[in-house]
């Protein structure tokens, strides 16, 4: 620290901003920089993991030795505030320069307190709860010796196949973009110097949730027009809203190793976009292009990530290992090295570390600030409203002291609350499984007609490497709802797991299902909350539930094709022989205790030209006996283009709360910003043409009207 904080403090920011060599910089970063080393400058690229947690094929033992030899400059997977702060005494006292170490973790869906899973959280449709949720993660991860989270996962996906699948925030990329800002938002506040802020890191940059067949680590491959209208938006809306690192992905695009990509992190990231942090490789992400057919070997795959922009090496060590000598041998450039350090020691400056290194390193704000009832209770809220009601024919809510027996697998379970990513949550800290929850509330008998029956997954079965060539629930667990209704029993399912499931037959069986996710350290509750109507049901699927794998890839943006399925004895229609083309339970579907009833939509004008907008309304009013939020859905057609255009687009949605009978007006203003695409020669902007507007509580249940609009 000493030697890190004698150096000159001046005014901030120097060089101009934007595009992949010139970044703004903190003078004590170029005062540092002029005494470094090359070897020092390559430590600063260089992030290992502590031996606490694997969350990778490999770990490092000796990190303390390489943190003191000024060979690493970052530590994943090390907190606490004690234990923080002796690595980084080491580093600040032991060292030649004493530049404090930056310490990430992958806080994803929460830290101590821990949220639904991401896929979960996404289908509250609250961006303003989101947000909370970061915020929440930050201060408890910032009082734990943090300084950077692995999140926003900002992964679109349609591949209910893939484990990741439940660490996004589904198909969407209107939704999805606005949860990554809001994320970003949470965890970075307003000032990364904080003492309660965390630095975001956008990942996995990027089309990663997108590997044929569903495979983790698999292929990705598209065209460039549809990666940028359907999968770049999210990433785009992070940096934009101020994210300032970014993580590669695993997978190769267009035959190119995302870690290798000149045109993902240099052309877009950094040259299009202004990008001003610093990009980091996933777990020996680097190394893997040798694997991947793409890098000669450990020196060759060292050369081509840093040329294409990649600023610092997660446990490959090919950094550590070869950079020094990359640069000597002239193929790597001072200055491009130059650059990723730079980058890398602007953020430690923004975060205050060249300030206190230790200020992250408190622990008695680490005891005031974790697990607060505080905390808590905004998890059972957003829990509550993360889940989805697919099903109901009237058997929820049920009546406090009715008697119901809690049956399934997973009745009993605390553990699967808490998901992949856990961060540092505990089982220990989650008070209550659905059976104790439940059993709070009523009188539970094993006999009784009514059963709330869980079902789901094992936690395990989603998240990294955890992919499925199925997405049915296990044999048993339908065949035990099968004899239940033998027996003649009314049952609720609830469901945890962590992506779409094929829930044909139990959609047939079940009088009402639940859609709950992994609902996090407060999750018994909130199902309870939920199960009971002291929370009635608001949540809508972010993604689509198909009926079967073999609908795989489906999702409401999808085109018409030539041969749409229109007539029902067709032969040479776009359909399958043995199953419907519509999914089971379409994006936006999720149902109440209350019911909504739309009106027409009117519109101010049937036409708009260039700036111009239109105004498009519905009338929507709760015409049940309880309070209901409702997510008032905007989607759009443009009906001819320059290239084909999807059926539906969601463009817009409002949350609305009503009381019985009430009513609302709900009103979105259509701009030519909404019906822009990347035209056929690649420029983004609208054309003239006819549109329909789409108004609605699910993609497959709205109001339709149209418009024209002139550019
Ligand atoms: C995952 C990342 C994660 C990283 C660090 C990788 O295996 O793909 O999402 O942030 O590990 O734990």
């Amino acid at each position: 620290m000493k030697k890190a904080l004698i150096i000159a403090i001046a005014a901030f920011a120097l060089a101009s901003c934007g595009g992949r060599e010139a970044v703004k910089t903190d003078p004590r970063v170029e005062a540092l920089m002029k005494q470094m080393t090359l070897e020092e400058k390559v430590g600063q690229t260089v992030l290992f993991t502590s031996d606490w947690t694997v969350t990778g094929p490999s770990m490092r033992s000796g990190y303390l030795e390489d943190i003191k030899a000024g060979r690493c400059g970052a530590l994943l997977n090390a907190y606490t505030a004690d234990f923080t702060r002796e690595v980084q005494r080491v580093a600040v006292e032991e060292t030649r320069l004493g530049i404090p170490i930056l310490f990430g973790y992958d806080v994803i869906h929460g830290f101590r307190t821990i949220f639904p899973i991401n896929l979960g959280m996404s289908c509250s449709w609250d961006i303003p709860a989101i947000e909370e949720s970061a915020r929440i993660a930050a201060e408890e991860a910032a009082a734990a010796g943090l300084q950077w989270t692995y999140s926003p996962m900002c992964d679109i996906s349609v591949e209910p196949r893939w484990g990741r699948i439940s660490e996004g925030s589904g198909e969407d990329p209107y939704l999805g973009s606005l949860i990554s800002a809001a994320m970003t938002r949470g965890y970075q506040g307003d000032d990364l110097s904080k003492d309660n802020t965390i630095l975001a890191c956008v990942k996995h940059f990027a089309a990663y949730g997108a590997p044929q067949a569903g495979r983790d680590y698999n292929t990705v491959d598209m065209s460039e027009r549809w990666f940028r209208e359907f999968y770049l938006p999210p990433y785009k809306a992070a940096i934009d809203a101020g994210a300032m690192s970014v993580m590669a992905s695993f997978n190769e695009l267009d035959g190119v190793p995302a870690h290798a990509s000149n045109h993902l992190m240099n052309e877009i990231l950094k040259d299009e976009w202004g990008f001003e942090g610093f990009v980091v490789s996933d777990y020996t992400g680097i190394n893997e292009m040798i694997m991947h057919g793409y890098a000669a070997d450990e020196s060759h795959a060292a050369e081509l990530s840093m040329n294409a922009g990649l600023d610092m090496d997660m446990m490959s060590a090919a950094y550590m290992n070869h950079l020094t000598e990359l640069v000597k041998s002239g193929k790597v450039s001072e200055k491009t090295l130059d650059n990723a350090v730079r980058r890398i020691l602007n953020i430690k400056a923004k975060l205050g570390l060249l300030d206190d290194p230790y200020k992250y390193c408190d622990t008695e704000r680490e005891k005031e600030r974790t697990l607060t009832p505080e905390n808590k209770a905004f998890a059972r809220r957003i829990a509550a409203e993360s889940m989805v009601l697919l099903k109901n024919n009237g058997v929820l809510p049920l009546k406090k002291g009715e008697k119901v027996a809690v049956l399934g697998p997973m009745a009993d379970t605390k553990d699967d609350f808490l998901g992949s990513w856990r961060g540092a949550g505990e089982v220990e800290a989650v008070p209550a499984s659905i059976l104790d929850a439940v059993k709070e509330v009523t009188t539970v008998a094993a006999q009784a007609n009514k059963v709330i029956l869980v079902l789901g997954e094992p936690w395990s079965w989603t998240g990294e490497a955890a992919s499925r060539t199925s997405i049915n629930l296990p044999e048993e667990q339908t065949e035990l709802l099968k004899s239940l209704k033998k027996q003649g029993k009314t049952v609720a399912v609830v469901l945890l797991n962590g992506r779409p499931l094929d829930l044909s037959a139990e959609s047939e069986l079940s009088d009402a299902i639940l859609e709950a996710w992994y609902p996090g350290t407060m999750g018994g509750y909130a199902v309870a909350d939920v199960l009971f109507g002291d929370y009635n049901p608001s949540g809508k699927l972010s993604v689509t539930f198909p009926r079967n794998l073999g609908q795989v890839p489906i999702y409401h943006y999808a085109k018409n094709t030539g041969r749409p399925y229109i007539h029902p004895d067709a032969k040479y229609e776009s359909r399958y022989l043995d199953c419907p083309n519509e999914p089971l339970y379409a994006f936006g579907h999720g149902l109440s205790y209350t019911d909504f009833e739309y009106s027409e939509i009117g519109l101010d004008v049937s036409e708009f030209k260039a700036d111009g907008t239109l105004t498009a309304k519905v009338k929507v009013t709760n015409t049940g006996s309880v309070e209901g939020t409702e997510t008032v859905q905007l989607y759009i057609r443009d009906l001819v283009g320059s290239v084909t255009r999807p059926v539906k687009q969601l463009k817009g949605f409002q949350r609305i709360t009503l009381q019985p009978g009430e009513s609302q007006e709900v009103s979105f203003t259509i701009d030519k910003e909404m019906l822009s695409f990347y035209r056929q020669d690649m420029t983004w902007g609208p054309e003239t043409g006819d549109f329909k507007v789409f108004i609605g509580g699910a993609s497959d249940n709205v109001k339709e009207a149209s418009f024209r609009y002139e550019i």
